[in-house]
């Protein structure tokens, strides 16, 4: 039987390599000070004492400029335990953990918002429904979602270019929670790998969308 992607980053070693390969971007600690146009558009709906936890935050880097810019917690997850060493050292402020979006170790409605930053298309297919729910349990009535991730015009599946043993699953990862009328798209803005423009290359468009939950809502009363 084949690996769990999972199993692959968090004890095969593949989450440690892909944070070597990018180790200058996250071990620089000055880029806190920076909002991405994507970190802009959570930090919208993020309120000082919030509690948000990013769902493959590598070091954190990027959790770290959205605390700083609204004054909320950061919790961050993430298979590569090397990434959260260095990023415990860069930014003590954080709480950043080893681990994976299947099992989310919360209470349940405890976080105000919840950022799965580019890691939904390296999830076992087997998994992604799980990771639906634990986000669910664990948002409170009223939060939000983030999701940073591909956004092709169809579902696409292909190798993914550091692991033979991985494959990348790009779909609009917003439409697994917005099959659930709690669930309301606000917000999202396409960009590509470079720069904020979008792409016209479906296998190279990125999206960051934030998603409401409000059980009270969607349905008709009747
Ligand atoms: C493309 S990087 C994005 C890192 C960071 N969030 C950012 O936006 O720069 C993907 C991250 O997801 C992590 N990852 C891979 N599989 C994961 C899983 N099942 N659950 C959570 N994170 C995962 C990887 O270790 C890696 O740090």
């Amino acid at each position: 039987m084949a690996a769990r992607q999972r199993d692959i980053f968090l004890t095969g070693g593949e989450g440690d390599r892909y944070f070597r390969r990018n180790r200058e971007f996250y071990s620089d600690k000055r880029l806190a000070d920076e909002l991405s146009s994507a970190a802009a558009l959570y930090s919208k709906y993020i309120k000082p004492g919030d509690r948000i936890l990013e769902v493959g935050s590598s070091s954190g880097v990027n959790l770290a400029s959205i605390c700083r810019a609204t004054n909320c917690q950061g919790v961050g997850i993430d298979p590569s335990g090397e990434a959260v060493s260095k990023g415990l050292q860069l930014f003590p402020e954080l709480d950043l953990r080893v681990g994976t979006a299947d099992k989310l170790e919360f209470p349940d409605r405890s976080l105000d918002f919840i950022l799965f930053g580019f890691c939904l298309y390296l999830v076992d297919r087997e998994h992604i429904s799980r990771v639906v729910a634990e986000a669910d349990r664990c948002l409170r009535d009223g939060g939000w979602i983030g999701i940073t991730d591909f956004m092709p015009d169809v579902p696409t599946a292909r190798p993914y270019a550091h692991c033979a043993a991985v494959t990348s699953y790009k779909l609009d990862y917003g439409r697994l929670f917005t099959a659930f009328p709690h669930f309301q798209l606000v917000e999202s803005a396409c960009f590509n790998h470079t720069d904020d423009r979008f792409s016209t290359d479906p296998q190279e468009r990125l999206c960051a969308q934030v998603i409401h939950k409000q059980l009270s809502e969607g349905y008709q009363r009747i």
